[in-house]
C-alpha cells in the first residue's frame, strides 16, 4: 500500500476503515453507530444479520434516500470490517 501523500491534506485514498467511516458514514449513521439520519448500524440494527454482499451492494450504488458512496474496494471492505469490529 502506498503512503506516497503521508502528512499532506491531497490523500485521495483513505487508509483506515475508521477514516472512510468518520468521512463519509458517520453524518449520517452517527459516530458510535446510533443512526441519525440513516438507520442505526449498530449490532442491534436490522443489517448486522444481513452479508457482507448487502452492505457492498448499499454503499456502492446507495438505498432508497442513502446516496451511493463513491469508495474504492478497499475502502468499502476496511469500512464493512470497521464497523464489525464495533460490534
Ligand atoms: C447522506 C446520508 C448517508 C450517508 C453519507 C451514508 N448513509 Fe447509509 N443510509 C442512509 C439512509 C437514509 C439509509 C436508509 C435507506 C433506506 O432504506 O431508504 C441508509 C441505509 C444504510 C444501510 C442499510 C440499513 C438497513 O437497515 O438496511 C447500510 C448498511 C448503510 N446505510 C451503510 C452506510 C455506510 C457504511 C456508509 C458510509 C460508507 C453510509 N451508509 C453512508 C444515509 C446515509
Amino acid at each position: 500500500m502506498a503512503f506516497a501523500a503521508c502528512g499532506s491534506e491531497t490523500v485521495t485514498e483513505l487508509s483506515t476503515g475508521e477514516e472512510v467511516y468518520e468521512a463519509r458514514c458517520s453524518a449520517c449513521h452517527g459516530a458510535d453507530l446510533e443512526g441519525r439520519v440513516g438507520p442505526a448500524l449498530d449490532a442491534d440494527s436490522s443489517s448486522a444479520s444481513m452479508p457482507d454482499s448487502y452492505w457492498v451492494q448499499t454503499i456502492t450504488m446507495g438505498k432508497g434516500s442513502m446516496p451511493a458512496q463513491r469508495l474504492t474496494d478497499n475502502e468499502v471492505q476496511l469500512v464493512i470490517d470497521y464497523i464489525k469490529s464495533k460490534w
